[in-house]
């Protein structure tokens, strides 16, 4: 470990290669650095103080550096124990900024480095999945006072708020940067449904095509990782607990079961649905040997990894990011440790569609600075018209060009009385 002041990370000598990575994804993200260039002239974030609690991937430091252009002092740590790219942290360390995250974190770290983003006196947090928002307000209430807003990456944190919202225990406005069209239809939807699939890949090396593959939820997210799934010549099988998605899924030509059905078939289980223990000691009985099981949403509490434990004789790391559970009569494999795969084992999303979801933060910084004075301690969508410019900055970015309606459309759409 390399530890400083205002740092730990695993390895300092690894900036050579983070840097290389973190340009890299810079190299994707034409409409995150359009954003950037405009921080640099105008420093909307000038002297602000951002605590993050973000993965720490390359995606992530491009999304740093844009908030350091545009003025702000940024403080990070990891919002996941395995999901840290130890390269990409310590060329972060190495530019100075404050940053304290490894991969394969201890709990104990975890909630560590959290409460050193809290000291460092955020004004905006950045949260992906609500665990620094939760801990302020669990147990820094009084460093609420400086806070003029916060930021969240995901539907897992955007639930956890709306919860504290009801119960009157919000206590600044949250921008629900997961709400943006420009994040949830493409992050969730593209980068969930190729990264899972590279994370499980990765993990095993397995052939999907012909496999029966079982997703369990139908979100923005199932509903990407059933698309690739199907894409790679696997049979799809969705389990649902909301009617309207079910029939959805039906409607999408995949078969929908019961999972007390669906377990007993599948050669790959994947739970997507963001709720606890979709996976049980009742359903690893019933499935098959070999069968291998993944997580894809943001807690490691989908699968009941306790109970799995407790019904094995042996559990074997049998290569990185994939343990065998020997029950006996039978083998079942776990990738990542139940915690999200694509990020435990495999890189996240890929940089463009982060760049979309990341111009959402960046912009959403902007708002809460500019808006300060007339948010409600509630949870904000972000306006139209901001998740308008983003779609808009992606599309330039990839050279595309798109048409506008005419003057007679634009009146035609806002008349009535034309009929038949
Ligand atoms: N969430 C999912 N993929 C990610 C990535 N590449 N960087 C940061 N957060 C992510």
């Amino acid at each position: 470990m390399d530890a400083g002041d205002n740092h730990e990370v695993a390895d300092l000598s690894l900036a050579d290669q983070g840097e290389l990575n973190i340009r890299w994804a810079e190299s994707h993200m034409g409409s995150l650095l359009k954003v950037r260039q405009r921080f640099a002239k105008e420093k909307p974030l000038k002297g602000r103080r951002i605590g993050m609690a973000l993965h720490v991937t390359k995606e992530t430091a491009v999304l740093v550096n844009t908030l350091v252009a545009g003025g702000a002092e940024v403080a990070i740590t990891g919002c996941n124990p395995l999901s840290t790219q130890d390269d990409v942290a310590a060329a972060l360390a190495k530019q100075g900024v404050k940053i304290w995250s490894y991969k394969g974190e201890t709990t104990k770290d975890y909630y560590r480095y959290i409460n050193n983003i809290i000291a460092f006196k955020p004004e905006i947090t950045i949260d992906d999945g609500c665990d620094l928002v939760s801990e302020i307000h669990k147990n820094h209430k009084h460093l609420i006072t400086y806070i003029i807003g916060g930021c969240e990456e995901t539907t897992t944190g955007i639930i956890r708020l709306k919860a504290m919202e009801k119960d009157h225990a919000l206590h600044y406005p949250v921008i629900a940067v997961n709400d943006n069209r420009t994040k949830h239809l493409f992050d969730n939807y593209y980068g969930t449904g190729q990264s899972t699939l590279d994370g499980i890949i990765r993990a095993t090396n397995i052939l999907f095509a012909g496999k029966t593959v079982v997703i369990a939820g139908y979100g923005d997210c199932g509903k990407g990782v059933a698309n690739r799934s199907c894409g790679m010549g696997s049979n799809v099988i969705v389990t649902e607990v909301d009617p309207v998605r079910a029939l959805r899924a039906k409607m999408d030509g995949y078969r929908v079961m019961p999972m007390s059905e669906a377990a007993a078939i599948g050669d790959i289980i994947i739970t997507v649905t963001g709720d606890k223990h979709v996976l049980t000691k009742d359903h690893f009985r019933l499935m098959k040997d070999g069968a291998i099981m993944a997580n894809s949403g943001h807690f490691d509490i989908e699968i009941d990894v306790v109970g799995l434990k407790k019904m094995s004789k042996k559990v074997t790391d049998v290569r990185t990011g994939l343990q065998e559970f020997d029950l006996g009569k039978k083998k079942l494999y776990l990738c990542g440790e139940g915690r999200l795969v694509n990020l435990a084992c495999a890189e996240g999303h890929p940089s463009e569609v982060m760049s979309t979801s990341f111009c959402g933060q960046a912009l959403a910084c902007e708002y809460i600075v500019k808006n300060q004075d007339s948010l409600a301690d509630a949870v904000h969508r972000l306006p139209k018209e901001i998740d308008d410019e983003i779609a808009r900055l992606q599309l330039d970015s990839m050279g595309v060009e798109f048409d506008s309606l005419t003057k007679e459309q634009e009146k035609y759409l806002s008349d009535w009385k034309e009929g038949t």
